[in-house]
């Protein structure tokens, strides 16, 4: 293999590199106060797809406002996941532990929206395994 053939490898696959593997719940309203913004809501997507952070990714608070692209991977639940490999792109606004709804699975690397959920998967699914990348 020459130097070309190296470049061009890891340019196609150092973008993979980025990703990692978790998984997600959801969790219901209400989503404010939260634990990065209080009650300003000005953080929040217009499109409501918003995640509290795990502690795999909460990062002691630097996670508020950061953006993750996610994808469903699997599910315990059978055909949970949305066919056709819909990436949804959602903001942290909230810590997971510290949430004041209930949600759908203790300890996931994060807690979705329902409307975030709702566009990989079938909110009868309490977890879902996923392929997450920050942007
Ligand atoms: C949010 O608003 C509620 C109701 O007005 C208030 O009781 C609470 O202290 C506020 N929380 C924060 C973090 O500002």
């Amino acid at each position: 293999m020459n130097y070309r053939q190296l470049l061009l490898l890891a340019a196609v696959f150092l973008p993979f590199s980025a990703a990692d593997v978790g998984t997600a719940s959801s969790y219901v309203p209400p989503y404010v106060p939260t634990n990065c913004f209080g009650n300003d809501t000005s953080a929040f997507p217009a499109d409501a797809s918003f995640a509290a952070a795990g502690a795999a990714i909460w990062d002691n608070g630097a996670a508020c406002g950061r953006k993750y692209e996610v994808r469903c991977l699997s599910s315990d639940t059978p055909g949970a996941c949305v066919s056709g490999d819909v990436i949804v792109m959602v903001t942290v606004v909230d810590q997971a532990a510290r949430l004041g709804s209930q949600q759908s699975a203790a300890a996931a690397t994060m807690s979705l929206s329902e409307t975030a959920f709702r566009q990989i998967a079938s909110l009868d699914a309490p977890a879902i395994n996923i392929e997450y990348a920050v942007l």
